[in-house]
């Protein structure tokens, strides 16, 4: 609705939309007194819907927590000391939303957790202690677990927050992923992984969604520490025989799937899972129903990948069925070795050294050369002899025969000169 044409009253300003907006904390004090004298200056529309779109124009509101206000839902856009801002997406154990700390701007992805999980106090004990492992974890491809706290009832993890899609939303949008840049995800990925292991955390929930595809293409695993909110679930929607609730069975160990105690090979099989549900589109056990897909990993092999896409490099097809090996001694050692060998499958061989004879025993040194002998010979000249003594002179004093040459060439000229003038 236009404004600026009729001057204003306070009775004028939308009071229930200024209302909700105060009630939803988001703004300061001041920030909410200038809206309302903009308001009244003419400069904001009076209409609420006018009003939400003009503050998102000036950035003053994101679209999401417009909508909220909108619909008369401020409750909730403040969680300990975060400003939610938009929603990212939903799982299994709750909501992620991009979040602002209140007090030092920085952004966030804060998960939270449903309050079906989040109201067991034996799934709370556990979380917690999960994440005192997890806050120490700091690795490129990892998403970092900033914060994690209770704030009236409402549980939350604030973690790193990175702009991109998980590989599964990826798959869902783009479709499957070529071979080389899986291996190139897988890898980094297992590199996050072995940091996680190598402090004691094993991930149990190693998925296409728990990989999140940054910028520049590197990947960052998430949700660590996290698969111990399913497993300690009376309530979870799935249990083993052994009554151990799980999260998603499509990715998961034989060794996890029957309940047994699973060490940081259990996440290989896990990520071989992934790498096949992204290089394929499907899945390596699929089956009608959950029991069936869960009975097929704990019995047999998976669908030979050949089968499934024939021109899948035989290289990757070893690594990928050495990660899904259901014996886990059959697996990689360490996520570390599964890295390697699948940053090197696509690697170009490096051209092999040129071969170097080994050693021999060392030759004989063969003998210097003697330089040649030169013998010197004194040769006498012969001269006439009327020079024998200017050439002895010569060999005794250079100097003196020339005086003495020039000496007897200035007397035959004097003597020349004479006779001419007596004549
Ligand atoms: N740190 C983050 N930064 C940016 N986006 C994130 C972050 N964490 C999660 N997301 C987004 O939120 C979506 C939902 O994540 P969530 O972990 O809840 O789902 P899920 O992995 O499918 O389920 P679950 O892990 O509960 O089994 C992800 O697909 C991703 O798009
Ligand atoms: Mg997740």
């Amino acid at each position: 609705m236009a404004t600026s044409e009729r001057s204003k009253s306070d009775s004028d300003v939308p009071a229930e939309f200024l209302r909700v907006l105060k009630r939803a904390g988001i703004l300061s004090e001041s920030r909410l007194a200038d809206i309302r004298s903009k308001v009244l200056a003419g400069d904001y529309p009076i209409d609420s819907t006018e009003m939400a779109r003009k503050l998102v124009k000036d950035r003053v509101l994101t679209e999401y927590q417009a909508r909220r206000l909108l619909s008369n839902r401020p409750g909730g856009l403040i969680i300990g000391r975060y400003i939610i801002l938009e929603k990212l997406g939903a799982g299994s154990m709750g909501r992620v939303y991009k979040a602002q700390h209140r007090m030092m701007n920085r952004i966030s992805a804060l998960k939270i957790i449903a309050p079906e999980i989040s109201n067991n106090q034996r799934v709370v004990a556990r979380f917690q202690r999960e994440m005192r492992l997890v806050g120490k974890l700091n690795h490129p491809n990892i998403i970092q677990a900033f914060d994690a706290d209770k704030d009236r009832g409402i549980l939350y993890i604030a973690m790193e927050y990175v702009d991109g899609d998980s590989l599964g939303q990826r798959l869902r949008s783009k479709g499957v992923i070529p071979p080389e840049t899986l291996a190139e995800y897988a890898s980094q990925a297992a590199l996050g992984l072995q940091h996680a292991h190598e402090r004691g955390i094993i991930h149990r929930d190693v998925k296409p969604s728990n990989l999140l595809l940054g910028t520049q293409g590197v990947i960052k695993v998430l949700d660590l520490g996290l698969a111990t909110l399913h497993e300690a679930d009376e309530d979870a929607q799935f249990k083993t025989a052994d009554g151990v609730a799980v999260g998603t069975i499509d990715y998961m160990s034989p060794e996890q799937a029957c309940g047994r105690d699973v060490d940081p090979r259990s996440d290989l099989f896990s990520l071989g899972c992934t790498m096949y549900h992204l290089l394929t589109g499907r899945l390596p056990f699929p089956g009608n129903s959950p029991v069936e897909r869960l009975g097929a990993r704990i019995t047999g092999a998976h669908v030979p990948i050949p089968s499934v896409k024939p021109e899948t490099p035989r290289r990757l097809v070893e690594v990928m069925d050495r990660l899904l090996a259901n014996s886990p001694g059959d697996r990689y050692g360490s996520a570390a070795e599964a890295a390697e060998a699948l940053h090197s499958v696509f690697q170009k061989l490096p051209p092999s050294p040129a071969r170097v004879p080994a050693p021999a025993e060392p030759a004989p040194t063969p003998p210097r050369p003697q330089p040649p002998q030169i013998k010197y010979v004194h040769v006498t000249p012969s001269y006439p002899a009327w020079f024998q003594p200017i050439a002895r002179l010569a060999e005794g004093s250079a100097v003196g025969a020339l005086l003495l040459l020039i000496g007897l060439l200035l007397l035959a000229f004097a003597a020349g000169v004479v006779v001419g003038f007596l004549i």
